[in-house]
């Protein structure tokens, strides 16, 4: 394993905010800020397929730090997937232009669940650590890179579901009529996302974030069986740099979340921050919650929206960004408001 390189960074907001140290005005991006939206990501995509663009290093630190110059974010975050780590596995899955992910061989029982075992993950996915190397060169010390990877739940849900939807009803079915066969593959999952990211870590990155989009999809009682254990176990193996959980629409465990490991938590839009504060007893660094339709609407009623946003949550221990991904149709005008009205404060 190569050593993190030490980078004197120019703008460091995020990692002080990651630990809680006093800022003058809270860091700003944007989940999913790589790509989708900006016009120089859109011919990339016409010139290369998605997962080509994701293995090639020189693409990858191209596509990440274009928000950082382009919209001016205080972070950079690594272009890749989530669903590499089913790669990883040896699942096939393809990404479909105007469909999303696609996995045609999905796990269905004990016996499919069973023929799995750990990957070597270093290995498989080196091409996630070459461009995170790649990026770092190209980022100079501007501002801190995150790595990220999927929860273990959210990836079962591809997994046994095999593409995007809505509830995932099939994945949630698996793991009650098959527990044994849903903890199988959960538990590997674990494992191999603690490696890969402390690879991602030993790589360069400065702080990663753990995306569990379809935490809300459980019961409460539920996401502390098939979720919540997964969470911790990874905020607790993963070291060296800040985590930054993100359980969306798991806003009542808030209180749990926030005596793991992590540096922060995630909140989507549907989360008040008053509540969220009073739940996490102001300990921990909140960061979210703006919801990405919004910027959608005329320029001043971001500006206004995003006041709103930050007198509830105050500067301090404060990361903004929104509520969930950035959608592809956001104009990068409206991106660029935003990210100016959260920097024009303090
Ligand atoms: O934040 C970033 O911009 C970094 C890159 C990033 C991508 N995916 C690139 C991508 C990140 C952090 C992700 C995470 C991801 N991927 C999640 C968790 C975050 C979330 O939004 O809930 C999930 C659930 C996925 C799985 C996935 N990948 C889906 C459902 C899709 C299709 C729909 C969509 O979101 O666009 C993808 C494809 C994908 N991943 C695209 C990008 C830029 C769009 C396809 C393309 O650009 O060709």
């Amino acid at each position: 394993m190569s050593v993190s390189p030490v980078v004197t960074l120019k703008n460091d907001l995020l990692l002080r905010a990651l630990a809680g140290e006093a800022v003058q005005r809270p860091p700003v991006w944007m989940m999913r800020q790589a790509g989708r939206y900006l016009p120089d990501y859109r011919k990339l995509q016409d010139q290369y397929d998605f997962f080509t663009r994701v293995q090639t290093p020189d693409l990858v630190a191209e596509i990440t730090v274009m928000p950082v110059h382009q919209v001016g974010v205080d972070a950079a975050i690594l272009f890749s997937d989530i669903l590499v780590m089913l790669q990883a596995f040896g699942v096939e899955v393809q990404m479909v232009p105007g469909k999303g992910p696609v996995i045609p061989h999905t796990v269905r029982t004990l016996e499919d669940a069973r023929r799995f075992t750990l990957p070597d993950v270093e290995d498989v996915l080196h091409y996630v650590m070459d461009g995170i190397r790649a990026t770092q060169r190209a980022l100079d010390g501007a501002v801190p890179l995150i790595g990220f990877a999927g929860a273990p739940w959210t990836l079962l849900c591809y997994w046994v579901e095999g593409k995007g939807s809505k509830a995932f009803d099939d994945a949630r079915a698996f793991c009650f009529a098959q527990p044994e066969a849903a903890h199988y593959l959960l538990d590997l999952l674990t494992e191999a996302t603690i490696r890969y990211l402390n690879a991602q870590v030993a790589a360069g990155v400065q702080a990663v974030q753990l995306f569990d989009s379809w935490a809300g999809l459980l019961a409460p009682a539920d996401f502390y069986r098939f979720s919540f254990p997964y969470l911790k176990r990874i905020a607790e193996g993963v070291s060296g740099v800040p985590l930054i959980l993100f359980a969306r629409g798991a806003e009542h465990a808030l209180a749990d979340l926030a005596q793991t490991p992590a540096s922060a938590l995630g909140l989507d839009w549907t989360a008040s921050p008053e509540q969220a504060r009073a739940l996490t007893g102001g300990k921990i660094t909140l960061q979210g919650n703006f919801d990405p339709a919004k910027l959608l609407a005329p320029v001043p009623y971001i500006q206004q929206e995003v006041r709103r946003m930050m007198d509830a949550f105050g500067c301090q221990r404060y990361i903004a960004n929104l509520g969930h991904g950035i959608l592809p149709q956001v104009p990068p005008d409206h991106a660029r408001a935003f990210v100016e009205a959260v920097q024009s404060v303090g």
